[in-house]
């Protein structure tokens, strides 16, 4: 398979044949969502900065400061339903009697809610004594006290006239239309990969979201485990996060034998009477059955409960209907926390490694690789894991290997979890920045062509290492696990979903190379660099149709030119240079 389109890259000149370009600064334009809120201001520099990965002096925080920093902020936050119009001065108000308020914010989800963050913990059992379980008329309410309230107006009719609409924070991913628009109105491909990842990273709001709802899913499990945790991890927390994407959170029950203090003093031990099952596994299946019980029968707002307790990692599925989010609850699961914080790392180290991350997901979106459905598709997180090893394999190298990264540990980063060595440093300012300085536009394209005539038939991808190894079974795609070596993260795709995405590798670095020789002048009528090919159904494809595509060169180009030219749906127009586009309906 890995034959079939070499043709069509070799025809092509190489990169390193391309006629020169100008080499743009590297701006730092956009902030990591994973630091706090001061944090967030900070680092977003004024656009003009130059950024070239080695000059951000700010000491990074480490993964477990983030998250203690949030869990602890979440854990002082309340979630409330509010009236479809409210006052915020006197809401604000309102709610100071319980204590000073840190920060608030409003968002739209079927009603509207707020997010409250109070300065000190004890607010909430004040606001929570002074609230009411409602009466249900002819059904009965389940007696929960939760941190999820709902509001309302005293008198309704005389108060809704007057109150002026509170500004609303956006949770949703841009349409493909307003997508659109931003890409043909950037300056280069640069620009439009920078505006991908601030369109879709998630906002400071959504993260905080993320954080209150796993805390909000804590005080129902702790109705079980008192002392329990529960932690986001996945791409909610490792920096790879797109708006609307899955909530994955971690049921962590080690935390709580940690808090027992043995009491070595006397000739007894006190152990607890515990019930004994067969396995690990048994007992993970257990728990997991009984938290969603609870979820289902004492959650509010937690809906459509599923427990997938056969899965080779048990989990339980559930849609949390105030936030948005879709949930998966797993436990027993430490090595995904480890490769988020893994993740996190090399998301935070150089901003090139998101920007790249984003619009290679984004494609694989668009172009139906990778789906929301399990089977043999391509997961986001397999495609991550491709990006990293992408920037291992520049040179300079834009990113360390994991190898290198276990060589910059001390002993406080010793981690052993099921006998693999999964220990690297967790202080992200031991990691001397990357001298590359190359452009995204030309990482973009030389990530396509790489993976376009990757050797996948022989070779499997390895970021512990940061090389190309020889493949150990016969599976199409191998990305091997870098903490269980032994495991294949791709296991899951099939030779049909391989072939589809180097065809599609290809095509799309054959695309941008047209780009870097007809690039349109901004006053011409044409989308062009990632909106050519990031959305197919948006894009204008009159516009496409007109452009000057020499020698198709695979049939899949040719009935993509053939099914522009049969569709006129959008329009461009050019207005004092600048490009624009009207849609008609
Ligand atoms: P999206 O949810 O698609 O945005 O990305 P995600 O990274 O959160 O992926 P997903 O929800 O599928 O999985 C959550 C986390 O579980 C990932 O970030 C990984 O840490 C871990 N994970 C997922 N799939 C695998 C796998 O096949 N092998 C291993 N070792 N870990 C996985
Ligand atoms: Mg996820």
């Amino acid at each position: 398979m890995a034959a079939r389109g070499v043709g069509l890259l070799t025809r092509l000149p190489l990169c390193a044949r391309r006629r020169s370009r100008i080499q743009r600064p590297i701006l730092r334009r956009f902030s990591c969502p994973g630091t706090v809120a001061e944090d967030f201001r900070r680092e977003e520099q004024p656009s003009g900065s130059v950024e070239t990965g080695s000059e951000d002096k700010t000491p990074k925080k480490t993964f477990s400061e983030v998250q203690k920093e949030r869990r602890e902020q979440a854990q002082r936050t309340v979630l409330i339903h509010c009236p479809n119009k409210i006052n915020e001065k006197k809401f604000l108000k309102y709610l100071s009697q319980h204590g000073p308020i840190n920060n608030h914010f409003f968002y739209d989800s079927f009603g509207l809610y707020a997010v409250v963050e109070f300065g000190q913990k004890e607010s909430i059992d004040s606001l929570q004594n002074g609230t009411h379980t409602p009466s249900m008329g002819m059904e009965a309410a389940i007696p929960f006290r939760s941190r999820f309230f709902n509001l309302k107006l005293k008198s309704p009719s005389h108060q809704t006239s007057e109150q002026p609409c509170v500004r609303s924070s956006n949770q949703l991913p841009p349409s493909s239309k307003k997508l659109f628009e931003l890409l043909c109105y950037a300056e280069s491909i640069d620009d439009q990969l920078n505006i991908l990842l601030r369109e879709f990273q998630l906002t400071e709001e959504n993260t905080k979201l993320r954080y209150l709802t796993c805390s909000l899913v804590e005080d129902i499990a702790a109705a079980c485990f008192p002392d329990c945790t529960v932690r986001p991890f996945g791409s909610s927390v490792n920096t790879f996060g797109k708006l609307g994407c899955d909530l994955d959170m971690f049921l962590d029950l080690d935390e709580i034998g940690k808090l027992s203090t043995h009491k070595t003093l006397g000739n007894f031990l006190m152990e607890f009477q515990v019930k004994n099952v067969p396995s690990e596994r048994v007992a993970t299946q257990k728990i997991l059955s009984v938290i969603g019980e609870c979820l289902d029968h004492l959650g509010p707002g937690c809906v459509g409960v599923q427990k997938i307790l056969n899965a080779r990692c048990p989990l339980v599925r559930f849609s949390h209907q105030a936030s948005g989010f879709q949930c998966d609850l797993t436990t027993n699961n430490r090595f995904a926390l480890k490769s988020s914080e893994l993740l996190y790392i090399y998301g935070t180290l150089d901003f090139r490694v998101r920007a790249l991350a984003f619009s290679i997901r984004c494609w694989a979106r668009a172009h139906s690789l990778t789906s929301s459905i399990p089977g043999a598709w391509i997961t986001n997180f397999a495609l991550t894991t491709m990006v990293i090893f992408f920037l291992q394999r520049r040179s300079p190298p834009i990113l360390p290997t994991l190898d290198f990264l276990k060589t910059l540990a001390d002993a406080e980063d010793k981690c052993i979890i099921e006998g693999n060595n999964c220990t690297f440093t967790h202080d992200l300012n031991r990691i001397k920045p990357s001298g590359n300085t190359e452009t995204l536009e030309l990482l973009l394209r030389e990530f396509f062509e790489y993976f376009g005539n990757f050797a996948f038939n022989k070779n499997s991808i390895n970021i512990r290492q940061g090389r190309e190894q020889n493949k150990p079974d016969s599976s199409p795609l191998h990305i091997q696990n870098p903490f269980e070596t032994s495991l294949n993260i791709s296991k899951n795709v099939s030779q049909s979903q391989l072939q589809k995405f180097v065809d599609l590798a290809r095509e799309s670095a054959w695309i941008l190379q047209q780009e870097d020789v007809d690039r349109p002048s901004p006053s011409s009528n044409q989308p062009w660099g990632l909106a050519a090919f990031l959305l197919p159904s948006v894009v204008n494809k009159t516009s496409l149709a007109k452009k000057k595509v020499k020698k198709p060169a695979s049939e899949r180009i040719k009935n993509l030119l053939e099914s522009i030219k049969s569709n006129t749906t959008e329009n461009c127009t050019s207005t004092n240079g600048k490009r624009t586009i009207s849609t008609q309906t």
